[in-house]
């Protein structure tokens, strides 16, 4: 019996792995630019770390993490928690007030495996740790934005905000109060939730509950003045930089800590697993973890969704490429038997197509290689007098040859045959 490996764990094979390389060098190249150091944690935590951090009553926390219970320690699910732990241990804000920093690698959830979602999986993660300013959070997902737009990805940005310990257990309430007449139709996930962290009602996937809550009220509404003065600054910043955005007032996270702004970008080429990064800020988080009283902010971005995407892409591209047969016409008595053929080939439902500027055999071959041609016939006033052409099979570079001479829609029948 052969031994694979572990359900939702993957290898990144050759033919794959140069996906990946152009991946983590586009974003190494865009962290650069905007001043971002790398630090590199260790993959295993006390557990404490995350039980902390990411929140008690998490999914993650909950149901999703590898711990080893006999020793306490945790496979970490994310990289804030570790990054904002080695920040703390070494002591990085005495070094500098203001910590740019950058990671990459394997995370591990228990979760369910599917397309683009894995039990490992890689994140590409920043943070930006003691500014407070709203204008580094717009400034974060720019850079996020940039980077998916070099990579030639499509995604929507979503934007929210969670407010801040003086202004969320207000809406909290006014939310609890607006999910108790609609207790009933909710889903069990969402009836507990109710009791733990009623704000998470809020992005539950249930169509019923969706339903239900499509009326809720927004956070947004609910804003102190503080966080609704640093959540319109974010906007305006956003605007400044030319970053599209939408807001969406269900968006909560699935992780304790956020403050204020959360965001995420969003694609709709991945079917369930949407969220190709997400991030936001958490403002208490590091003082909760024993650390000096500092901000912070950042967002990671999932590297096996961001690989698939291009994938799609690169399928897509070729699918378009490809032609079924490239008729080469060499001299002039073969180029004026080349243009009604390639015609009659089209009306055969061939996508087919010729050179028209006259050019050499080598020169058309290559133009016939560029658009992805199958097979290519050539045609040169020689052939046309023998009443011969060459077929060849672009991929096998096998060649046959073809009777010409009963006319162009006859020959065009044979080559619809043969493609
Ligand atoms: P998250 O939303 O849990 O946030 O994960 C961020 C991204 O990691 C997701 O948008 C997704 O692309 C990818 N991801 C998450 N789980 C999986 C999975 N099972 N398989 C494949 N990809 C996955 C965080 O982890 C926060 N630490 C982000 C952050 C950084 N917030 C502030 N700083």
């Amino acid at each position: 019996m052969k031994i694979t490996a572990l359900n939702g764990f993957k290898d990144i094979v050759p033919g794959e792995v140069e996906l990946w390389q152009r991946v983590e060098t586009a974003a190494r190249a865009i962290f650069s630019r905007f001043n971002f150091s790398e630090i590199r944690m260790p993959i295993l935590e006390k557990t404490e770390l995350f039980a902390r951090s990411i929140g008690e009553t998490t999914d993650i926390v909950e149901k999703e993490m590898y711990t080893f219970v006999d020793k306490q320690i945790t496979m970490r699910p994310e990289a804030t928690a570790s990054l904002l732990r080695a920040y703390i241990q070494h002591g990085l804000h005495v070094q500098k007030p203001i910590q740019r920093l950058f990671t990459i690698g394997p995370m591990f959830r228990h979760e369910r495996p599917q397309k683009g979602r894995l039990r490992q999986f890689h994140q590409m993660d920043v943070e930006v740790i003691g500014a407070q300013n709203p204008r580094v959070d717009a400034e974060l997902m720019a850079m996020g934005a940039l980077l998916l737009e070099e990579l030639g990805v499509t995604v929507s940005l979503e934007l929210n905000s969670l407010g801040c310990p003086a202004c969320r257990p207000g809406f909290r309430e006014t939310l609890l109060a607006f999910i108790e007449d609609r207790y009933e139709a909710l889903c069990d996930d969402c009836k507990r939730r109710s009791n733990t962290n009623p704000l998470r009602v809020l992005d539950c996937k249930n169509p019923s509950c969706r339903a239900q809550v499509e009326e809720a009220p927004s956070i947004q509404e609910h804003l102190c003045g503080e966080c609704s003065d640093h959540f319109a600054v974010v906007q305006e910043g956003l605007q400044q930089l030319g970053v599209n955005y939408t807001l969406n007032k269900f968006m909560v996270r699935g992780l304790d800590y956020y403050t204020r702004t959360t965001f995420e970008f969003i694609t709709g080429d991945l079917g369930a697993q949407a969220a190709v990064g997400a991030g936001g800020r958490y403002d208490g988080l590091i003082e909760q973890l024993g650390g000096p009283k500092v901000p912070g902010i950042g967002f990671a971005l999932g590297m096996e969704r961001l690989v698939l995407l291009l994938q799609q892409q690169e399928e897509m591209e070729s699918a378009q490429g490809e032609i079924d047969i490239f008729v080469a016409g060499l001299g002039e008595a073969a180029s004026e038997f080349v243009f009604p053929l390639v015609h009659a080939l089209r009306r055969k439902g061939l996508r087919a197509a010729m050179d028209h500027e006259g050019r050499s055999l080598k020169s058309q071959m290559k133009q016939a290689n560029k658009a992805g041609a199958k097979r290519v016939l050539i045609i040169g006033d020689n052939e046309l007098e023998q009443g011969q052409a060459v077929l060849r099979d672009m991929q096998t570079q096998e060649q046959e040859e073809i009777p010409i001479a009963s006319g162009v829609d006859k020959l065009a029948g044979s080559l619809f045959a043969a493609c």
